[in-house]
């Protein structure tokens, strides 16, 4: 019998998460007789690591325990990004897989894709050909970096690939095979729904805003998260905020000294979990952020979603869903704006449908 093609699947971060759990369901979930027969190994660079980061979301999505946990965790960009390529080498011999699978733009996914490509082993990216066009972000580096060497391009949306071709792909590496975060979400509807979790925080279904900010860009500067807090003050006086703190924006209100003020409605809660998180997202008047998955997680439900940044990687969130860039300056309008709005709005956009990571598969079992 022919040894079967084995994946090397890999996440380190918060939002890699559950765009990995669909991909080990849909290799668990092919036939045996279909060929090529396929395996997988799970590989953790460690990049986050506290529970609320990381195991819980192993746990409420079901991921087999990792095979390598390279516990790499936190440090400069430099510092991480090496420190996971030194680990994740000696990985790739052991292992000898036919494919590195990576997901998304963290550090994570550029680190293995280069530690895999100059080992002569394929590399696929999945969520490939976003583009913010701000090089000043981290992970557009990462993006562009990652679709120039991987060798399949797995794109979530048209523009996607559009991008690619624009930077000269060729484009038999690219397939456009829609989203896998979203496969994640359409498998939780029901078990998000049962978690209770606008009982458990005393919320009324399109009665509070939820908020999730973590982007250097944001945070880490005094002067803008400053400003963040006063606005969210001023809402948290009209509306219940509900607000789940990244440790990065913790530590920075802690530095800065930064409060709410007293009386605000504002619950500040540690990371919430990925049931809590789709509940929050499903449930809430408008969504403000800076995360790129809740961006998606939104126009899937059609929750109003203000992005409190200058530009997106993902365009079709406003064309086609319920997303709309905003700036601290015009926060408070553009909040009084969509709370007397529709509380749905936008579409879904096309092959968002919970079976992207079925086409991943195919896609590498044929390649
Ligand atoms: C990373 C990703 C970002 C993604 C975000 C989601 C990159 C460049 N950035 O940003 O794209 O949107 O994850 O969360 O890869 N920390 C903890 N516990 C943890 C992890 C981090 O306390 O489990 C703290 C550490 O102080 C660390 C800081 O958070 O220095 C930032 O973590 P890091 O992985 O460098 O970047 P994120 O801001 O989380």
């Amino acid at each position: 019998m022919k040894t079967p093609l084995k994946l090397l699947l890999v996440a380190g971060a918060r939002p890699n998460f559950m765009k990995l759990a669909p991909l080990v369901k849909a290799v668990q979930r092919r036939s045996p007789g279909q060929a090529p027969a396929l395996s997988f190994q799970i590989v953790h660079t460690g990049q986050h690591y506290d529970a609320q980061m990381s195991q819980v979301f192993f746990d409420e999505l079901g991921i087999p325990k990792p095979d390598y946990n390279l516990e790499a965790g936190s440090g400069s960009h430099a510092a991480q990004t090496a420190e996971i390529m030194k680990r994740f080498e000696p990985v790739c011999v052991e292992a000898k897989p036919d494919w590195v699978v990576v997901v998304g733009d963290v550090n994570s996914t550029m680190a293995c894709t280069l530690v895999a490509v100059k080992m002569g082993v394929k590399v696929a990216h999945v969520e490939a050909g976003l583009r913010s066009f701000d090089r000043s972000m981290p992970e557009e580096i990462n993006r562009l970096v990652t679709d120039a060497v991987a060798d399949l391009l797995l794109t979530p949306s048209e523009d996607g690939n559009e991008n690619l071709r624009r930077e000269g792909v060729a484009e038999s590496r690219i397939r456009l095979v829609g989203n896998v975060m979203i496969d994640s979400l359409v498998d939780h509807l029901k078990t998000a729904a049962q978690a209770s979790t606008l009982e458990k925080l005393s919320l009324a279904k399109s009665g509070f805003i939820y908020v999730t900010l973590h982007r250097p860009s944001n945070v880490d500067n005094k002067e803008s998260l400053t400003a963040i807090v006063r606005e969210l003050s001023l809402v948290g006086a009209q509306w219940p905020v509900v607000f789940p703190i990244h440790p990065r924006t913790r530590k920075r209100m802690e530095e800065f000294g930064l409060a709410f003020a007293t009386g605000a409605k504002i619950k500040l809660l540690d990371p919430v979990g990925y049931n809590d998180s789709v509940a929050l997202t499903q449930h809430a008047r408008c969504v403000l952020t800076d995360s790129g998955g809740l961006q998606e997680e939104s126009t899937y439900f059609r929750t109003p979603c203000l992005t409190l940044r200058p530009n997106t990687e993902r365009p079709v969130t406003i064309t086609i869903g319920s997303n709309r860039l905003t700036t601290i300056g015009s926060l408070q309008r553009d909040l009084s704006e969509t709370l007397s709005g529709p509380s749905r709005r936008g579409e879904i956009p096309p092959l968002w449908d919970g079976r992207a990571a079925e086409r991943v598969v195919e896609a590498l079992a044929q390649d």
